[in-house]
């Protein structure tokens, strides 16, 4: 069984390559000259300001050279204004680097429209996935270098949506990273270049988990919401038009790590899920735990457990069994006929703040730069993965991906009805296997 072909190998390769050589030119200072015809302030927009935006916005404030942010935006005022007092306060000496106008904090529905207009040279997108294709084919078609959180979308739609509108940046080359830090994270890269190098042999399965107790309990009570769309705009995690479900925001993680190992995607899923404990209406609609079988093309096989129940075994983790031997991708360790054989010891930057130097490295250098369309790629693996558990059907991911069932709402004003609603005890609709159509 071949389970990496050639090519794949060879574009592996380069993709390491690349994060290697960034990761080490990124020690050094780099010339200004070679950005922006001597301006060598790159200026950077946040949309999305919660806690992960703002972790990204200080992170690009922590690269080298000049750098600053100039512009807010979110739907939220209150949440705007903290994050620009949670950047001043937590970037020491850095904090003059938050150089924002009180007229450029943006809030609403277009707000980032209003931030990517402004002037600024990257934009950093970090709101609820489903906004992303649309901020994303904004920002591309202005011309922005971009930072976009996983996931990259929520329904096919959205990752045909992204999948498009990165043809237009690589065109522009435009520089543009996705928040997939394991890939610029040095014990990753180097256990899984050892998996491409064969060390374990062709990969036949592999095992990755996102099993925890769960996240965040919703922010905003109903009686405290104006709108049905501000409740579920606050509480966005339990809404799929919004979130995707938690196979989608949280186990992309390993599901990409698979892909990665594989050097592809899956071409079919199978799968099973549901809700049992997390069952409140406050819940909104999505599922506390999913487990799918994904098949690759050379018939290998990726077993794939997200779970949201307290009390049980939790594990966030990649693992590849190998025709010569197994690893425990996200320990960095390699056994062969059982027997530990060796550990990766690489030692790198935090990979939240590794991935915005490979990137700022790249915006200064011009070198190429792209991680969309893998960010596509791997968000269509966790979409094709819920669309198995809703159904309960096989599907493979060219009819997935094919879809044209949108999750998003037709308009999005705070009057706005969104694309589900509650009963009149304040239910929401769940998706039942073998009833739920996801085609
Ligand atoms: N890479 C990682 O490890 C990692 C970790 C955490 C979160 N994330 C991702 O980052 C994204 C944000 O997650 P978070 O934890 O920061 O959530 P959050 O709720 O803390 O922040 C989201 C922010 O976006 C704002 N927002 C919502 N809709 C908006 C819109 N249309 N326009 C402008 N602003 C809007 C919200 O008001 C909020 O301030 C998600 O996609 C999540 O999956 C990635």
């Amino acid at each position: 069984m071949e389970s990496v072909s050639n090519t794949d190998r060879r574009d592996f390769l380069k993709t390491s390559a690349v994060a290697a050589t960034s990761a080490a030119v990124s020690q050094f200072t780099l010339s200004s000259a070679v950005y922006a015809s001597g301006n060598d302030t790159v200026k950077v927009g946040l949309v999305g300001c919660g806690g992960r935006g703002t972790g990204a916005a200080s992170q690009a404030l922590s690269t080298e050279g000049n750098v600053k942010l100039t512009a807010v935006g979110d739907a939220f005022e209150n949440q705007a204004k903290g994050s620009i007092n949670n950047l001043k306060n937590n970037l020491g000496e850095k904090g003059d680097r938050v150089d924002v106008k009180d007229d450029m904090v943006f809030v609403g529905f277009d707000a980032y429209q209003k931030v990517i207009d402004s002037g600024v040279d990257l934009v950093i997108l970090a709101t609820p996935p489903g906004f992303r294709p649309i901020h994303f084919e904004y920002a591309v078609r202005a011309g922005k270098n971009i930072f976009m959180e996983k996931p990259v979308a929520v329904d096919a739609p959205g990752v045909r949506q992204v999948l498009e509108a990165n043809k237009i940046a690589k065109e522009k080359k435009l520089k543009v990273g996705v928040g997939l830090q394991r890939h610029h994270q040095a014990g990753y890269l180097d256990t899984i270049s050892r998996l491409k190098d064969g060390v374990i042999g062709d990969i036949l399965a592999l095992r990755v988990y996102w099993n925890s107790g769960g996240v965040w309990d919703p922010r905003l009570p109903r009686d405290k919401a104006k709108s049905e769309m501000e409740y579920q705009m606050r509480n966005w995690y339990y809404y799929n038009w919004l979130c995707g479900d938690h196979i989608c925001e949280q186990h992309i993680h390993n599901l990409d790590v698979g892909n990665w190992v594989k050097g592809g995607y899956p071409v079919r899923a199978n799968g099973m899920g549901g809700r049992q404990v997390r069952v409140d209406k406050k819940y909104g609609q999505i599922y506390d735990h999913h487990y799918v079988e994904y098949e690759f093309a050379d018939g290998s096989m990726m077993y794939s457990q997200c779970r949201h129940q307290p009390n049980c075994w939790n594990s966030v983790s990649e693992h590849a069994h190998g025709a010569k031997g197994t690893c425990d991708i996200s320990a960095y360790r390699i056994a062969v006929n059982g027997e530990d054989k060796w550990r990766s010891d690489a030692k790198g930057k935090d990979p939240y703040q590794q991935e915005h130097d490979d990137l700022f490295h790249a915006i200064r250098t011009g070198a190429d730069y792209n991680e969309a369309d893998n960010g596509a790629m791997s968000t269509m693996t966790a979409i094709l993965g819920r669309m198995c558990t809703y159904s309960g059907k096989v599907i493979t991911m060219e009819d997935a991906l094919a879809s044209n069932l949108s999750l998003m709402p037709k308009e999005f004003s705070w009057e706005a009805d969104p694309p589900v609603l509650p009963n009149e005890d304040g239910y929401y609709p769940i998706a039942i296997p073998g009833v739920t159509k996801v085609l």
